[in-house]
């Protein structure tokens, strides 16, 4: 096994892990590693923009933008954390601004600004532009800025590296083993601080705006440490992502003025968020899109419903959106500016993950105590910023301020600590035992076969809309493809390059944390924000106002816990949209 040494290892190279990575760069030695090539990252598929209340076009402030976060997240984030991000959003863009990202400019030469669901002015009485976005390329022009900045920094890149486990003794993080894909060799690096920014996890439902690479490799590396995962019930629905597949359309499109009709063409948002139509927050439209499409009247019936543009000109749609009009042509033979776009929800964003604190540091019981040298930051992550459900471009932004949080702290803690520990293959063998089973496997079972029913199964149970009859079901059937999973073979025998192998890995941490949503929404007996139970309709903040903790008991059992959320300025309101 080659054994690599840096003060500082950044999992994961979307907006968080370069942010870290740029930030730690600046004083410590830092090595990235990234299951793709770090510009292919899933960061690159954010449209839309982020959320910086810049006032650029019309009166804003970070307070207009922390209530509607606290609003939008119904009222379960940590409210420490979300005035962080609210204030640090701010200047955290002109630091963009100032290293080279390519804005969308007003006629003045300021940053542009837009619409998006969910923020207001005033308290959420009026409309905002709030977003800062680089045409509809917004989360790709980020990462190429940061993949570009963190090279002048000097940080080290390992690409196409998938982690298999973390090196964890006596509640200190001292490094990881990952597998080199291109090879099929297994590497241990050892650092002094380690920071998963593995990203989002939707992957795991049959619909979904997520790549394929997003199949959650913290999550279960942690959990398997004792650490607990947080808020693992709230998965957010997107309102449009094209059909069939669910590729993102951006809100933006809603954002410039884009209007949803059902099979009636009737703009049904009418009925379920007069004021704010399709701007409304992600869970009302999608929960009101899935209510048409239920109800017989999506487009000739079926499971789409319409997102026309067609009314803002083909001039405005190639200026702001020109990539949802190439993605719509490419994957729907539509043209945008003549016809309307099929669109339906489509599973896109995880609010809950792995508990930190405010530095990012990861928290062994989820609540204060931390795994010395452990960090997490963006998707995978749980810091608490968006509660039950988070407002467009608030993850970019997230994925931004934390990771620049996260590296500025490592930086910090990596000049105070001790020298680097390398192990040697005592520490490691574990690790590669386990890849090496995993390698002559010779079951009959097919890793695509489970993959595809796992994601059917997500999908019809653990969907938008829930209840206690489905989510048992879910239960019950994760032991059934747990049990499945023991038997997949791997009929591939080379090395490199092997993808029977690595879909093998990402599979069992797809179920493990599967398992984990499907045990927590189970749980919670209330519907809030994103997990919205049928037969426990209401907001219930006697019994919910809560957190869950998720641990992974050594036995292969869940143990679930909770804690309180941190609310300091808004008290909870009733709230609908
Ligand atoms: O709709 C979008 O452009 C996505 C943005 C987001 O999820 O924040």
């Amino acid at each position: 096994m080659e054994h690599h040494r840096h003060d500082v290892v950044v999992v994961g190279a979307g907006i968080a892990g370069l942010y870290a990575a740029m930030k730690a760069g600046e004083s410590a030695d830092v090595g990235v590693l990234s299951k793709v090539y770090p510009t292919r990252s899933h960061s690159g598929a954010a449209q839309g923009g982020s959320a910086a209340a810049l006032g650029n076009e019309g009166e804003d402030s970070w307070e207009y933008h922390l209530y509607d976060t606290v609003r939008g997240g119904d009222f379960l984030g940590d409210q420490d954390a979300q005035e962080l991000l609210v204030k640090e959003a701010i200047p955290v863009t002109y630091e963009m601004e100032h290293l080279g990202l390519p804005f969308s400019r007003t006629p003045e030469g300021k940053i542009a600004q837009r619409p998006f669901g969910g923020h207001f002015s005033k308290f959420g009485k009026g409309p905002v532009k709030r977003s800062c976005y680089v045409a509809d390329r917004s989360g790709h022009a980020q990462l190429h800025l940061l993949y570009e900045q963190s090279l002048k920094q000097g940080v080290r890149f390992y690409n196409e590296f998938l982690v298999t486990s973390l090196i964890i003794e006596g509640g200190v993080c001292r490094g990881l083993v990952a597998l080199e894909i291109r090879t099929g060799n297994l590497h241990a690096f050892w650092a002094r601080a380690v920071m998963l920014a593995t990203g989002g996890y939707a992957r795991a439902w049959r619909v979904t705006s997520n790549s394929h690479a997003n199949t959650g490799d913290g999550l279960p590396l942690v959990a398997k440490a004792g650490v607990p995962l947080e808020d693992m019930e709230f998965v957010q629905f997107h309102p449009t992502g094209l059909y069939p597949h669910g590729i993102l359309v951006s809100e933006a499109a809603r954002g410039e003025g884009g209007y949803l009709f059902n099979g009636e063409g009737v703009r049904f948002m009418e009925k379920y968020a007069a004021s704010k139509m399709e701007l409304a927050p992600r869970d009302v439209v999608s929960r009101a899109e899935q209510t048409e499409i239920d109800e017989g009247r999506g487009i000739d019936g079926g499971e789409y419903l319409n997102l026309d543009l067609t009314h803002l000109g083909a001039d405005a749609i190639l200026e702001r959106l020109p990539q949802i009009h190439e993605l719509v042509v490419k994957f729907a033979a539509v043209d945008c500016t003549k016809k309307p776009i099929p669109i339906q929800p489509t599973a896109h964003y995880s609010m809950g993950g792995i508990p930190t604190d405010l530095d990012t540091r990861v928290l062994l019981d989820g609540k204060k105590q931390v795994v010395e040298g452990l960090y997490a930051s963006g998707e995978c992550a749980c810091v608490s910023n968006h509660g039950a459900n988070r407002l467009g471009t608030n993850s970019t932004m997230e994925a931004a301020v934390f990771g620049r949080r996260g590296g500025i702290a490592m930086a910090k803690f990596v000049r105070g600590a001790g020298p680097i520990l390398p192990g040697d293959e005592r520490d490691t063998a574990a690790a590669e035992e386990e890849i090496e089973a995993l390698r002559s496997r010779t079951g009959r079972e097919s890793a695509k076969v489970i993959r595809a029913e796992l994601q059917a199964s997500m999908t019809e149970n653990v969907g938008i809309f829930r209840t206690a009859e489905k989510l048992q079901k879910q239960v019950k059937f994760m032991q059934t493809l747990k049990e499945r999973f023991k038997e997949v073979g791997v009929s591939d025998g080379s090395r490199a390059f092997n993808t029977e192998l690595t879909e093998l890995i990402e599979l069992g941490g797809m179920l493990d944390f599967s398992e984990i949503i499907s045990v927590s929404a189970l749980a919670r007996q209330e519907s809030r924000g994103a997990h919205s139970r049928k037969d426990y309709p209401k907001r219930d903040d006697v019994q919910w106002l809560r957190h869950t903790l998720a641990f992974r008991e050594a036995d292969g059992s869940i143990r679930l816990d909770y804690k309180p959320v941190v609310i300091n300025r808004f008290q909870p309101e009733e709230r609908k949209y």
